[in-house]
């Protein structure tokens, strides 16, 4: 059976006293859904900052994972200011978002390096979130499938079928981001039919069949249902609302 992924993104949010109060909570609620607590069925996490990593691990409960933000292409060395795979392992990190759109503004990554960033993941045996989308000025010319194309294209280059099979895709429209503003079911479920597409034509039916293909952009307690019920969508990557307990385990309950 297929699993479902809800990914909470945290981005530069939560002090060390708002972490622990966010767990406080979060595991209270989880614990009172014994069915939730036990599941395998759902693959669900945090990613805080790099800073909070160690403690919101000493904090989780259950299933929970605690996913990073980013992580350098490059090993262990002089790279001032980064942080590397194996650095995240040390502090049981098995996923890692790579690629966002706020990465991609802010700090100049681009589709060749969240290439690099895949494979250095990969080598470690980490799991990769892959990050793609369209600007609004792209979707509004009808260049969305063609960038996504592309953006597919350059970043599993020179990846392995049997690393493809470890990669998680996440499908953020720029526009969609913190706006309030989503795609419609049908446009979110027939890019996902594009991705396999393009996946069996790189690879084959079996890694384009078995990627988890997420949706990210404004999910809230509200819509993830409806999204996640797509055919062919297989979780979410929340921003905003991944920041409070209730909301986020109402996202996990209706899912499940
Ligand atoms: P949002 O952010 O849910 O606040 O729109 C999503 C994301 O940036 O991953």
């Amino acid at each position: 059976m297929r699993k479902i992924y809800i990914i909470g993104n945290w981005k530069l949010n939560k002090s060390f006293n708002e972490i622990r109060t966010f767990f406080e909570s979060f595991n209270d609620l989880l614990k009172d859904d014994t069915n939730l607590f036990n599941s395998n069925e759902i693959v669900y996490g945090f990613a805080p900052t790099f800073i909070g990593i160690p403690y919101a691990g000493s904090l989780m409960v259950g299933n929970t994972n605690i996913i990073a933000q980013d992580v350098c292409e490059r090993g262990n060395g002089s790279y001032t200011g980064q942080v590397s795979a194996a650095q995240l392992l040390e502090h049981d990190v098995k996923y890692c978002i790579i690629g966002h759109s706020e990465a991609r503004k802010f700090l100049g990554c681009n589709d060749k390096i969240v290439n690099a960033k895949a494979k250095a993941l990969l080598a470690s045996k980490m799991i990769p979130i892959i990050c793609i989308g369209e600007s609004l000025e792209q979707y509004n010319n009808n260049e969305t499938k063609a960038v996504l194309l592309q953006q597919i294209k350059t970043i599993f280059d020179g990846i392995s079928a049997d690393d493809a099979l470890n990669c998680v895709i996440a499908y953020e429209p720029l526009w969609a981001i913190g706006s309030g503003k989503t795609p419609t079911l049908e446009e979110i479920n027939s890019l996902s039919k594009y991705f396999r597409e393009v996946l069996t034509d790189i690879y084959d039916k079996n890694v384009a069949l078995s990627m988890p293909l997420l949706y990210g952009g404004s999910v809230n307690e509200n819509n993830a249902k409806s999204i996640v019920e797509l055919s062919d969508v297989d979780g979410c990557l929340i921003g905003g609302v991944s920041l409070y307990p209730e909301k986020f385990i109402k996202i996990l309950k209706d899912v499940k």
